[in-house]
């Protein structure tokens, strides 16, 4: 199935018009809304929208908001990434796939830890489904490092993990992962251009790590071939979020 171009920013010309490289970065920043309600994530939201056009709802505010969440992002022409990172048997997993594609979301996750049959179930929910959302096979979390990969019993380096993960999911036909800086350029060798390759562990030069552990700093991630960079807290907890959002889509548009 080829890349929707809106999906794949990752090779467009090969010198953009500098003028062009702010909106570029804009569209590969997604902005992780780990907020406790939706008050608190709109009013960030309201504060980030004149800069950032993707947001990212995950586990925390879909958990407290619920889908209701959703509709005023999209309403107001944001593109949403739902960060659920769904485990779950086959069926389970594309029923769920099912009811988030009618929300309205662009790209969506799931765990590639849940199988072949699961991915592959999760993709066949979509057919026949109007602009369906992107689904990201999540490989290994970011915040895992040698030492908890050892200890959920998998024997092998994280990059190995990611790999063997990334393999299975190609041959389930999925072609976007969630994956941490320091596999994003075997990734990209692996799924070639067609990629959509969605980098956390994003940390500006100076920033707090925070429970990270593979990082890297925007302009690291995109020249290592990420398609999309989520950024959580150097943005949501920083005194002034725009101000951060804006020096890292400076930083990014550098890099392009
Ligand atoms: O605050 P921070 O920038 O660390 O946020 C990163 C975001 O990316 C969080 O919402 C986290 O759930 C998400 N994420 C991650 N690692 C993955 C997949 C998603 O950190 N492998």
């Amino acid at each position: 199935m080829p890349i929707p171009e809106r999906l794949n920013p990752s090779f467009g010309p090969a010198h953009p018009p500098v003028v062009d490289l702010i909106e570029d970065a804009r569209k590969r920043l997604i902005v992780a809304l780990d907020m406790p309600d939706a008050v608190s994530a709109l009013a960030l939201v309201g504060q980030l929208e004149k800069n950032c056009q993707w947001f990212k709802v995950g586990l925390e505010l879909f958990v407290a908001a619920g889908p209701a969440v959703i509709e005023p992002l999209v309403a107001r022409g944001h593109s949403v990434f739902l960060d659920l990172k769904l485990h779950d048997i086959p069926n389970t997993v594309a029923g769920a796939v099912h009811s988030a594609a009618a929300l309205g979301i662009k790209m969506m996750t799931l765990h590639a830890a849940g199988g072949p049959a699961m991915l592959a179930a999760a993709r066949a929910a979509l057919d026949g489904v109007a602009d369906p959302p992107e689904l990201l096979a999540v490989t290994v979390l970011t915040s895992m490092d040698q030492a908890q990969v050892n200890d959920v019993g998998l024997g092998r380096s994280p990059a190995k993990q990611v790999e063997l993960l990334a393999r299975m999911g190609m041959e389930a036909g999925i072609h976007g992962f969630v994956c941490s800086p320091q596999e994003v350029a075997s990734l990209r060798a692996l799924t070639g251009p067609e990629g959509v390759l969605v980098v956390p562990g994003i940390r500006p030069a100076g920033t707090a790590i925070d429970d990270q552990k593979r990082i890297a700093t925007p302009a690291e991630a995109l020249r290592l071939g990420a398609s999309y960079l989520v950024v959580g807290r150097p943005i949501t907890q920083a005194p002034d979020p725009a101000e951060a959002a804006e020096a890292i889509l400076k930083e990014m548009a550098e890099a392009l």
